[in-house]
């Protein structure tokens, strides 16, 4: 008797991530010198699209781009489905399929997603969806493909190898998520103190709990095939497709300020070099778990840094609004938004911007005209 898909047995919740959005996509590529296309007449896929709700919020958005999404879980395409019918969506596309079996009929499309996908297939998938890349990606497309990274993940894989063998054999979903549970509170009861692998694991734990959602463990967590990589051997398979580094999808990991100040020089004298290396040493100080990385096809040329002049041709959204009314003695004020991050300036210009940016927001905003803005709202002339 054949086994249900896994995906099919049981819902792996949906999500959006902003971090994929094709405007975000855009412009990190532009600013490495690769002109992606507007996502407003783009042609996107998704790869393991599930039931494909990033795929209907950007087909709504977007009614001029065309979306393809595929997923082997049929369930799950079902539900899309159903919804893409009743939202009256026609730029959308939902297949049901194996990945490992389809090829999409031209044109190629400007971005292909691949989210929570690679490492959780079989190698022959992985190299099928790095093939489809270099195959059907335009001249100026841009792939981005998420991965478990080492060496971060294997201090998860410590608790991973422990839930798993507690689960056993026992392939019903829900004996294998309560035999988890029932592992983590094992655990956490019987961890001897002033132990460095016991430090380690209860982190890992108090982590997993934070997090925890039982179709999330039995997918993620419990799967039998779940291969991080290192970025090295990542771009060591993508560059074999043709296929070169652009950047992280949350670009501000790239940041040197991760890595304690004293090695930043190294990193900048490696990043010279070679950008890969660089993200490759970051990870090694930061035990840096997930990537999110885009490529592009080598002949783009996409450059290590960014160009300072290709921010003037992009667009703002900001939703962060200001801490306080005025500044503080310092002349600084930060901007925030509640449950995220913020920013601190100390620059009339940038704080004058960013006021200007938050109540205006979702709408995006040319920052040319909006700098000339926020130099008349500071009082500050262009060349100052
Ligand atoms: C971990 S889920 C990720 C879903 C979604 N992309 C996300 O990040 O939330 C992996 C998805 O890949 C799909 N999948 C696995 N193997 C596949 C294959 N060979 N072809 C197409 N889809 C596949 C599964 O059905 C599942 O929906």
């Amino acid at each position: 008797m054949s086994q249900t898909f896994s995906y099919d047995a049981v819902e792996y919740p949906a999500h959006v991530y902003p971090q994929l959005h094709p405007s975000r996509l855009a412009a990190i590529a532009r600013l490495h010198g690769v002109e992606a296309a507007s996502p407003a007449g783009c042609r996107l896929l998704e790869i393991g699209c599930g039931d494909g709700l990033q795929l209907l919020t950007l087909a709504l958005a977007y009614p001029r781009a065309r979306f393809v999404g595929i997923d082997l879980s049929t369930t799950a395409i079902t539900r899309g489905e159903a919804l893409r019918q009743a939202l009256g969506l026609d730029n959308l596309q939902l297949v049901a399929g194996d990945l490992l079996a389809w090829s999409p009929a031209p044109p190629g499309f400007d971005y292909i997603i691949a989210h929570g996908f690679y490492s959780w297939v079989p190698d022959a998938v992985r190299q099928h969806l790095l093939e489809l890349c270099r195959d059907h990606l335009a001249p100026a497309g841009i792939a981005c493909i998420s991965y478990n990274a080492l060496p971060g993940c294997h201090l998860r894989r410590m608790l991973w190898d422990v839930l798993k063998f507690h689960a056993g054999t026992d392939s019903d979903p829900a004996t294998r998520i309560a035999r988890a549970k029932e592992c983590l509170e094992l655990l956490q009861a019987g961890l001897p103190a002033d132990n460095r692998y016991a430090t380690a694991l209860a982190g890992e734990i108090e982590e997993l709990q934070d997090r925890l959602n039982p179709s999330v463990l039995f997918h993620d967590d419990l799967a039998e095939l779940n291969q991080p990589f290192t970025l090295d051997a990542f771009m060591r398979e993508a560059r074999a497709h043709g296929l070169e580094f652009v950047a992280e999808a949350s670009y501000h990991e790239m940041s040197l300020r991760n890595a304690g100040e004293a090695v930043r020089p190294l990193l900048e004298t490696l990043a010279a070099d070679d950008v890969v290396s660089k993200e490759q040493y970051l990870d090694f100080l930061t035990g840096r778990r997930f990537r999110q990385t885009l490529l592009c096809r080598n002949e783009a040329r996409p450059t290590p840094h960014p160009h300072a002049a290709a921010v003037g041709r992009l667009e703002l959204v900001s939703a962060l609004m200001p801490d306080a009314a005025t500044p503080d003695a310092q002349g600084a004020l930060r901007f925030s938004r509640p449950g995220s991050g913020g920013v601190r300036t100390d620059h009339p210009v940038m704080q004058a911007l960013l006021a200007l940016a938050g109540p205006r927001h979702p709408q995006p905003l040319p920052l040319p005209a909006l700098l000339d803005e926020a130099r008349a709202a500071a009082g500050s002339s262009a060349a100052a």
